[in-house]
């Protein structure tokens, strides 16, 4: 079988190369997946950076999202059949319940093997059944970006709830997961982008209200502005340094922050914390999610029919360029690749 390495250069970006291999075989408690496709993340250019929190010094099987069919099960795996419909889990080991440090020692694409191979062992523990209502495609978009958003809108604290307001930065895949969720939720959305075709397209999925950030680089006054001064409930904070200190801002009187991203990088954020005191407002770390609520998200996708929107998908031999599409910021939601 053929599967990608990405392998640790010094003072350089990680090489990613492609190698053929013996098909492994499941060992107890594992199971062999064939993968039929694979999403990339932000976190993918930072893992080939070697700028990832959940990134390893060795070579690693790259990206933590991947679907497809099992084919062969190990001793004792009673809970899952040859020819199920899986998705691994981004966070090997965490099933349930709080988060450990420990279980950063297996993220998948990062400090542990990940998917983009065409036959991944895995323990059983650490697949979900996929919604019968989606491809491999667009299964392969859920374990990271998905959850995610899931995680932060509907599982830490109080879930969001109908009637109230989303402000979502940017058109990437946790962004538009997180819209398409608010929606389904009967929140409102309010949506920002660079692009204006973007802004329409986010309107299309049902955004509610679009702010260009870069034509209106006081985002956060507009926000206020459409809301009537009140501030949104929830802000899926993805950028970081650059935009929490508006974030913060935009955030209603008991409101919640999820801090989520670095897409304007790691310096440690300047914003003024006080405002969260002065608002009685909550700023929550939010690391992907763990199994149960991976199940949980899946019945809510299946129960609303939401679609992953792909932006594109390359084939298996066309990694490098599937990297280059996403770091050069042009797509609207997830990008695949097809194995
Ligand atoms: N904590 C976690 O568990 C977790 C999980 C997933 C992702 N993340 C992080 O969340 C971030 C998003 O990940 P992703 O995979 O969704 O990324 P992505 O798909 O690569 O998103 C890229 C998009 O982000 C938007 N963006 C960039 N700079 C922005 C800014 N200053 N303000 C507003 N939007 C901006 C742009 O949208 P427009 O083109 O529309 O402007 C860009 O196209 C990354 O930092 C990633 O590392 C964290």
């Amino acid at each position: 079988m053929q599967h990608y390495l990405l392998e640790p250069r010094a003072g350089e970006p990680f090489a990613l190369f492609l190698q053929e291999s013996a098909e492994p075989a499941p060992g107890p408690g594992e199971v062999a997946v064939r993968i039929r496709a694979t999403s990339l993340n932000y976190r993918d250019l930072l893992v080939r950076a070697g700028k990832s929190a959940s990134g390893g010094s060795e070579p690693v099987v790259p990206l933590s999202d991947g679907a497809g069919e099992i084919v062969a099960l190990g001793e004792g795996v009673t809970d899952w059949r040859s020819g199920d419909r899986v998705a691994l889990t981004f966070f090997r080991d965490w099933l349930s319940g709080p988060f450990q440090m420990s279980y950063h020692a297996a993220a998948r694409g990062g400090s542990y093997d990940g998917v983009l191979s065409e036959v991944v062992i895995a323990p059983a523990h650490s697949l979900v059944a996929v919604p019968a209502t989606m491809s491999f495609t667009e299964a392969a978009t859920l374990p990271c970006a998905a959850l995610t958003a899931w995680h932060a809108l509907m599982e830490r604290g109080r879930p969001l709830a109908a009637g109230e307001t989303v402000l979502c930065l940017g058109t990437g895949g946790v962004s538009t997961f997180a819209l398409q969720i608010a929606k389904a939720a009967g929140a409102q959305v309010i949506l920002t982008s660079s692009s204006h075709e973007k802004l329409a397209r986010a309107r299309e999925l049902g955004a509610d209200e679009t702010i260009h950030y870069l034509e209106t680089p006081e985002w956060d006054r507009e926000v206020m502005r459409i809301t009537e001064k009140r501030g949104v409930d929830r802000v899926v904070e993805v950028g970081g340094p650059g935009t929490i200190e508006r974030s913060l801002n935009s955030v209603a009187a008991g409101g919640v922050v999820s801090l989520i991203g670095v897409l304007t990088g790691f310096d440690p954020p300047k914003a003024n914390l006080f405002t969260l005191v002065k608002k009685n407002a909550e700023l929550q770390g939010i690391y992907v999610g763990h199994r149960e609520m991976f199940v949980r998200m899946n019945a809510f996708l299946e129960q609303h029919a939401i679609r992953p929107v792909i932006d594109r998908s390359f084939p298996f031999a066309e990694a490098a360029s599937a990297y280059a599409h996403l770091e050069g910021a042009s797509h609207f939601g997830k990008v695949v690749l097809e194995v």
